[in-house]
């Protein structure tokens, strides 16, 4: 992800700052991006800070690092953007938030999905009334896992950052809470393989229903319909795209011609509105769209989920209700 994002985002002619050093412990990665890109490239964010000077660092970490990753970059006083999940564990995620606090730098995590467009115009929707009032929500995200995302193997298994809860749960669970608010309860099955596939049901403190299913099982399509919205008056299908620009959202009401929310969305095109808005936070001194607060409160989601799964699929309140 940080290759995807150094080309995509902070190699592109209106990048929000400047790109100063390229930082991986595989001294041949951030070799190979620091010269497709012409900065320098260290095997450490240490080495880095030693010869370059920089405001703020984007950590794309494998799970388990990003604890330990963002306390480094704060004690060296830098701003941060992290990504998901927040961490791997409550522990980890308190002393990140902690931290944080005590810094005055502004961290953003890196959940992409609160800056889709289509999510965006979504939620203006259903706060508008636009399908009257809202019911329940539906979630998928269904593909085969392959290719670069399994390149070092932490991703996949039975490993402390592994697994389709841990690396897809705060996307959907970010999305559900952009519409529908907090949660209060979660129960979660497993699937053939409960690492791979996981079906969740959510509560949320408004009442409003959802279902969240997770696979890696299955071949992914060009756009999918991630989520959908059900009203009393209509629904909003969100769909998202990560080859093509077909990302939209649509609205149907009962007797009405679809209409089309927001359109000619690139899945990519939201992480570079989350670094504009890291970049904006820093400049102008105010909150990121998803701060480590917003996130942990995604992940809290997602730990209970897990808790869930291994106690048997009961039912585990989470956020203000939770024991
Ligand atoms: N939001 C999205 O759309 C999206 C998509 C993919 C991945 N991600 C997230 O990006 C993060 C990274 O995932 P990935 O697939 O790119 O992983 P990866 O394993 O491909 O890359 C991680 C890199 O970090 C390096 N690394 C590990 N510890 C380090 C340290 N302490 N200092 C410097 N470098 C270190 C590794 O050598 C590796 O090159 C994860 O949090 C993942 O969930 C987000």
């Amino acid at each position: 992800m940080g290759e995807m994002a150094a080309q995509l985002v902070y190699a592109a002619p209106d990048a929000p700052c400047e790109l100063v050093a390229v930082v991986d412990v595989q001294s041949d990665r951030a070799a190979a991006v620091g010269e497709t890109l012409g900065v320098p490239a260290y095997g450490s964010l240490a080495q880095a800070l030693a010869a370059v000077e920089a405001d703020a660092a984007d950590l794309r970490l494998p799970h388990d690092r990003h604890a330990a990753a963002l306390l480094e970059a704060l004690a060296a006083g830098l701003h941060v953007l992290v990504e998901k999940p927040l961490a791997t564990t409550a522990a980890d995620a308190q002393a990140m938030v902690e931290a944080v606090k005590r810094s005055g730098r502004v961290v953003a995590v890196a959940e992409n999905y609160p800056h889709l467009r289509a999510v965006r115009a979504a939620a203006e929707a259903i706060t508008a009334g636009r399908i009257g009032e809202l019911v329940a929500l539906r979630s998928t995200r269904a593909y085969r896992i392959g290719g670069v995302w399994v390149r070092d193997g932490w991703r996949t298994g039975v490993g402390p950052a592994a697994g389709i809860l841990l690396d897809q749960g705060t996307h959907h669970t970010s999305l559900l809470r952009r519409l529908a608010g907090e949660v209060a309860a979660v129960s979660a099955s497993p699937g053939l393989s409960a690492g791979d596939t996981a079906g969740l049901s959510l509560r949320f403190a408004s009442g409003v229903l959802a279902q969240s299913l997770y696979t890696w099982q299955t071949p992914a399509t060009v756009v999918q319909t991630e989520a959908t919205a059900y009203g009393t008056d209509g629904r909003i299908d969100i769909n998202v795209a990560y080859d093509t620009a077909d990302g939209s959202a649509v609205l149907t009401a009962a007797g009405k011609p679809p209409e089309t929310l927001a359109a000619g969305e690139y899945y990519y095109d939201s992480h570079a509105a989350m670094v504009a808005d890291f970049a904006a936070a820093i400049r102008h001194g105010h909150a990121p769209v998803v701060d480590v607060a917003d996130a942990g409160a995604d992940l809290d989601v997602v730990l209970a989920a897990a808790r869930s799964l291994a106690e048997g699929g009961r039912e585990i309140r989470v956020g203000a209700g939770a024991a």
